[in-house]
C-alpha cells in the first residue's frame, strides 16, 4: 500500500500542507520540537483513529484552532481510497471516499501502519500494562475486529469495577448484577485472550528468527503470556511450538502452512449492544470517549497494576526441569475454544469474587495478564542488557512488519520515529538492512539525517516549526 498523499490542517503545531510522499523512503529531518513526531502521529491517526501518545484525540487539534483534519490518499491493489479524520473538542468524523462509513469496522484492515518510536525500545522491561498495550497496538493492526472487543470488555469491566466498590448496595442486588457483568466479561474477556494467544503464535517464529540475526548472542529468546487468575491458561509460545504437543486449534502446524490460511482469529464482531466504535449518526459523529485509557490502548488499569512479578520469582526459584514440567502443563489449555476460554474466565471471575469484593477491583482477567520476553530462559527485566532488549523489540518489530505483508500480502506502511539515535551503529546498520531489503514505504524522521543510512529511493523532507518542505538529500 501506498500513501500517495497527505493533507493535515489544524493538526498540532503542523502548518496546513499536501504532502506528497516517494513510494519508498520518505525521511523528514529537523530539530528538537520542530513537529516530526507530530506529522506521524497525524498519519498513524488516521489509519487508526487514535494517537499513539495521547488517550485524548483531542490534543492533536491545535490549540490555535477549533478542529484538526487529516487527509490520506491511499493506493491499494491498484486502488485509490481516501481515508479522512476530523477532530473537533466534542467529536470525530469518519470518511471512507467522502462518505460514512458502515460499520466503521470496514475503515480499517485495507490500510496498515506499523510505528516504531524510541519509547517502544524498552518496552520488554516496561510495566505489565505498557506491554500489554504494546502487544495489543500489534493484534489491532492484524485483526482490526480485537479494537471493539478490546473497547467492550473494558466497559464491561469498568461497570464491574464501580459496581463493586458500591457499598450501599443490596447484597442480592449486587450478586445478581455481578452475575451479568461475569457472564459478559467473560464472552469479551475470551476474545481478547484468544486473539492476543493467535496473534504471539504467529509472530513467534518471525521473532526468533530476526532475534537471532539481531542479536547474534546465541541465546534462547521466548515470549511468553502469563494469564491473571490461575486460569491453567499460561502459554510458553516457544515451547507450545517446539514441542509440537498441543491439539485442536492451538496446534501450530508450521509457519508457513499457518499463514496460507485463512486465520483461525474470528474477525471481532462489535457486539450489538452499545458498539463503542459504530456512528450515532449518518455524518459517523463518535462521540470522545471519556475513559482516559480508551484511546492510549486497549486495555489497560494503571491503577491495579500489581508493581510485582510473583509468579515469574516464584517459579524461577524451582529447579528448571520441574519448571519446564509445570510450564508444560500450564501452557497446555483444553482447548482454544472460545466457549472453553469464556467458561474458565467465567470460572476465574466467580473464584475471585470475593477478593474483588475487597479491592474493589476486578484482579482477573486481560487487563491484568503477562507478556513476557525471555532470554535464555530467564525473565529479561533481571538479566538481558540494554542492547539486547532493544535487540528483542527491534526483532518484534521486523516480525509484525513480515507477518502482516504476509497476512495482507501487501506492506504495511512503516513509521519510524527518530529510533535510530537509540540505536548503536551495529543494530542502526541490521535496520536499514532490513529496510532495504523489504518492500513498502517508510516514513522516516531523524534529527541527524546522518543516522538514515539510505542513499538511494529516499526522499527527503525539512521540518521547521510545522512547516514541511521538500529537501535534497544530505
Ligand atoms: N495541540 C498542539 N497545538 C500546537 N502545538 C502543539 C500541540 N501539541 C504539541 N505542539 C507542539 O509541537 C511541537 C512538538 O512536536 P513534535 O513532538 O512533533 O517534535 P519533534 O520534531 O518530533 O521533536 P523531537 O525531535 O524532540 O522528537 C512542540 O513545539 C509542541 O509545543
Ligand atoms: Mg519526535
Amino acid at each position: 500500500m501506498l500513501v500517495r498523499s497527505l493533507s493535515v490542517s489544524g493538526f498540532r503545531n503542523l502548518v496546513p500542507s499536501t504532502l506528497e510522499p516517494g513510494e519508498r523512503f520518505n525521511v523528514f529531518s529537523g530539530d528538537n520540537g520542530q513537529g516530526k513526531t507530530n506529522l506521524l502521529e497525524a498519519l498513524y491517526a488516521v489509519c487508526t483513529l487514535r494517537s499513539f501518545r495521547s488517550s485524548r484525540l483531542r490534543d492533536l487539534i491545535s490549540i490555535h484552532e477549533p478542529s484538526a483534519q487529516v487527509r490520506a490518499q491511499v493506493l491499494r491493489a491498484g486502488l485509490e481510497r481516501k481515508y479522512e479524520l476530523t477532530i473537533s473538542e466534542r467529536s470525530r468524523v469518519v470518511r471512507l471516499d467522502s462518505k460514512t462509513v458502515r460499520p466503521l469496522a470496514r475503515y480499517f484492515g485495507e490500510f496498515n501502519v506499523v510505528l516504531f518510536a524510541p519509547e517502544d525500545l524498552l518496552v520488554a522491561r516496561a510495566s505489565p500494562g505498557e506491554r500489554r498495550r504494546f502487544l495489543d497496538r500489534a493484534v489491532f493492526n492484524m485483526h482490526p475486529g480485537f479494537l471493539s472487543a478490546a473497547q467492550d470488555y473494558e466497559k464491561v469491566l469498568k461497570n464491574r469495577n464501580i459496581c463493586l466498590r458500591d457499598e450501599g448496595m443490596k447484597r442480592s442486588s449486587r450478586d445478581a448484577l455481578l452475575d451479568v457483568y461475569d457472564q459478559q466479561l467473560a464472552s469479551l474477556a475470551a476474545q481478547v485472550l484468544r486473539a492476543r494467544r493467535d496473534y504471539l503464535r504467529s509472530i513467534e517464529p518471525y521473532f526468533v528468527r530476526a532475534f537471532d540475526l539481531i542479536a547474534r548472542c546465541q541465546m534462547p529468546v521466548e515470549l511468553r503470556y502469563q494469564s491473571s487468575g490461575n486460569l491453567g491458561l499460561d502459554l510458553d509460545v516457544s515451547e507450545s511450538r517446539w514441542s509440537g504437543r498441543l491439539s485442536g486449534p492451538l496446534s501450530e502446524p508450521s509457519s508457513e502452512s499457518r499463514l496460507s490460511e485463512p486465520s483461525s482469529e474470528p474477525r471481532l464482531s462489535e457486539p450489538s449492544s452499545e458498539p463503542r466504535l459504530s456512528e450515532p449518526s449518518s455524518e459517523s459523529r463518535l462521540s470522545e470517549p471519556s475513559s482516559e485509557s480508551r484511546l492510549s490502548g486497549p486495555l489497560s488499569e494503571p491503577s491495579s497494576e500489581p508493581s510485582s512479578e510473583p509468579r515469574l520469582s516464584e517459579s524461577r526459584s524451582e529447579p528448571p526441569s520441574e519448571r519446564r514440567s509445570s510450564e508444560s502443563r500450564l501452557s497446555e489449555p483444553p482447548s482454544e475454544s472460545l466457549s472453553e476460554l469464556q467458561e474458565a474466565l467465567l470460572q476465574a471471575l466467580t473464584a475471585s469474587r470475593r477478593a474483588d469484593l475487597a479491592r474493589g477491583a476486578t484482579l482477573v482477567g486481560p487487563h491484568r495478564d503477562l507478556l513476557e520476553f525471555r532470554l535464555a530462559e530467564q525473565p529479561v527485566a533481571s538479566f538481558a542488557s540494554q542492547g539486547q532488549l532493544r535487540a528483542m523489540i527491534l526483532a518484534w518489530k521486523s516480525a509484525e512488519m513480515q507477518l502482516l505483508a504476509e497476512t495482507h500480502d501487501d506492506p504495511p506502511v512503516l513509521l519510524l520515529d527518530d529510533v535510530s539515535s537509540e540505536l548503536d551503529p551495529e543494530r542502526n546498520q541490521y535496520l536499514f538492512e532490513f529496510l532495504k531489503g523489504r518492500p513498502g514505504q517508510c516514513f522516516i524522521t531523524t534529527t541527524h539525517p546522518s543516522f538514515v543510512l539510505l542513499a538511494s529511493d529516499r526522499r527527503d523532507f525539512r521540518v521547521k516549526g510545522g512547516v514541511i518542505e521538500a529537501s535534497s538529500t544530505p
